[in-house]
C-alpha cells in the first residue's frame, strides 16, 4: 500500500544532523527538500549587505517582504533572493554571527513562515528547520525532533569549517554553539522545542544510511 506520507518535518538544534538527513531523505522519497535555515540566512546576507541595523525588526519584516525567497531548481544548498543567487556566501562567518539574532525578530518569522507554507502547499515536502513541526506544519504526517550532544555537533560543525579551510578551535566551535543553542531555545518567539507528537531521535553514533532506513520504515507504517 502507497504511504499516506506526505508532508515529514524535521526540527532540532544546529549540527544534530538535520540537513544531510533530510536532504537523503526527500531525494529517497522523492520529495521536495526545503532548509528553512537556509532562508533566515538570506535574510541575513541581505541585511548585513544593504547596512540594515540588526536590532530593526521593523525594517528587517519589510525586507523579508519585500524580497521574497525562491529555491533554486534541483538545488537545495542554494536561494536567489533580490536577484542574487546565494549558496556559500550564506556559510560565511559574519552570517553565522548574526543569524541568530535576525531569527528572533517576529516581523521577519511571521514572512519566512508564510513563504514556507506556500512552498510546502505547492508538493510532497521534506521541511527542516526549530518550527516547522511546532509552528510551520502541525498537522505534518511525520514530526521528527533530531538531538544529538553538543560534544558531537560541535565537532560536526568543526569539521565542516575544516573542509571549507576555515581554522577555528574545536572549543569555539562548542561555545558558540552551546551558545546559539541558548538564543534558538530561549527566545520568545517559536523556541526549539519538540513538536506534540514528535519522535526524538538522538543521532549519536548514527549513520546517515541508518537514519534514513529508520524513517522511511516509519512513513510506511503509517
Ligand atoms: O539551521 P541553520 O544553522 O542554517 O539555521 C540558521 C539560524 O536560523 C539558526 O540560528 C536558527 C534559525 N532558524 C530558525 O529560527 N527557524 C527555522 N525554521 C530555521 C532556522
Amino acid at each position: 500500500m502507497a504511504s499516506k506520507v506526505n508532508v515529514i518535518t524535521i526540527d532540532g538544534p544546529v549540527a544534530a544532523g538535520k540537513t544531510v538527513v533530510g536532504r537523503e531523505l526527500a531525494q529517497t522519497l522523492g520529495f521536495t527538500y526545503l532548509d528553512t535555515g537556509i532562508m533566515y540566512r538570506a535574510v541575513t546576507w541581505l541585511a548585513l549587505n544593504k547596512g540594515i541595523a540588526i536590532g530593526d525588526e521593523t525594517l528587517l519584516g519589510s525586507l523579508a517582504h519585500d524580497n521574497p525567497i525562491e529555491l533554486v531548481e534541483d538545488n537545495s544548498e542554494q536561494v536567489s533572493v533580490a536577484g542574487n543567487i546565494l549558496g556559500l556566501e550564506l556559510r560565511e562567518a559574519n552570517v553565522d554571527q548574526n543569524v541568530s539574532i535576525i531569527s528572533k525578530a517576529g516581523p521577519v518569522r511571521t514572512e519566512l513562515v508564510a513563504q514556507q507554507r506556500k512552498i510546502a502547499a505547492k508538493s510532497k515536502i521534506v521541511m527542516i528547520g526549530r518550527d516547522i513541526g511546532t509552528v510551520v506544519l502541525p498537522d505534518a504526517d511525520l514530526k521528527i525532533y533530531l538531538t544529538a550532544s553538543p560534544e558531537t555537533r560541535a565537532k560536526r560543525r568543526w569539521q565542516e569549517m575544516q573542509d571549507r579551510g576555515e581554522t577555528t578551535e574545536l572549543m569555539t566551535v562548542l561555545t558558540q554553539t552551546i551558545k546559539r543553542d541558548e538564543i534558538d531555545s530561549g527566545r520568545a518567539n517559536s523556541p526549539l522545542k519538540p513538536a506534540d507528537g514528535a519522535w526524538h531521535i538522538n543521532t549519536d553514533g548514527l549513520s546517515i544510511q541508518q537514519l534514513v532506513k529508520q524513517i522511511v520504515d516509519r512513513t510506511k507504517t503509517l
